[in-house]
């Protein structure tokens, strides 16, 4: 992977956009469910909000990890090697990783009719707490390191 100076201004949009959608995608899931029981039972759904935001995170997740693929990351701060720097990259892929199954994971149940709900909610759920881990180390580099770190997924650089 090429190391770069700064996420780059499409980065940082996907990134934000993103950090929109999740949690509007885990708070609609409920209504899911419930099309899904509808539609079990033989019913209707309509239009059901969840799987527009579950869709158009997976397509975004899709174009952002193009964009990395092809233009690379800027290193994470501190010694390379030193366990700060592995937490900080594995918990990215981590993050990725699970932004890609949690909506496959959706799509299994609802295009494909496999009963694996249960597993698309809990990684859901699993999701959201490395999320919120990340933003919370977002929050000590600034804060407490002050390292300004939070200001790359602010600036283009
Ligand atoms: C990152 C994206 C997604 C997140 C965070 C997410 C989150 C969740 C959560 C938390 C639940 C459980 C709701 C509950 O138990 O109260 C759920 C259920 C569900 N989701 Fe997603 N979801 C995502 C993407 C998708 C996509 C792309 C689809 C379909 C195309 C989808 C379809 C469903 C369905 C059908 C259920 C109900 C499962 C059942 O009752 O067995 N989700 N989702
Ligand atoms: C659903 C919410 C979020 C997701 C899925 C997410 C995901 C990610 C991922 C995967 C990266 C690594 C980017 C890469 O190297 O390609 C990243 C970087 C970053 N995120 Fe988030 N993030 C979320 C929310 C937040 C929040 C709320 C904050 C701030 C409080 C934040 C601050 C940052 C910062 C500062 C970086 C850059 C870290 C660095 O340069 O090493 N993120 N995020």
């Amino acid at each position: 992977m090429r190391t770069t100076t700064g996420y780059s201004g499409a980065q940082i949009a996907l990134h934000w956009l993103i950090t929109i959608l999740i949690p509007l995608a885990w708070l609609s899931g409920e209504g899911a469910e419930d099309a899904l029981d509808a539609i079990r039972e033989g019913g209707t759904a309509g239009f059901v909000p969840h799987v527009a935001f579950g869709l158009a995170i997976l397509a975004l997740v899709a174009v952002r990890i193009l964009v990395r693929l092809g233009r690379g990351a800027p290193a994470a701060p501190g010694r390379p090697g030193s366990l700060p720097v592995l937490a900080a990259d594995w918990g990215h892929r981590l993050i990725y990783l699970l932004m890609v199954a949690v909506p496959l994971g959706g799509i299994s149940v609802w295009f494909l009719g496999l009963r694996v709900g249960d597993i698309h909610g809990l990684a859901a759920n699993i999701l959201m707490l490395v999320v919120l881990g990340h933003a919370l180390m977002a929050l000590y580099h600034q804060y407490v390191l002050k390292d300004g770190l939070i200001r790359r997924m602010m600036r283009a650089g």
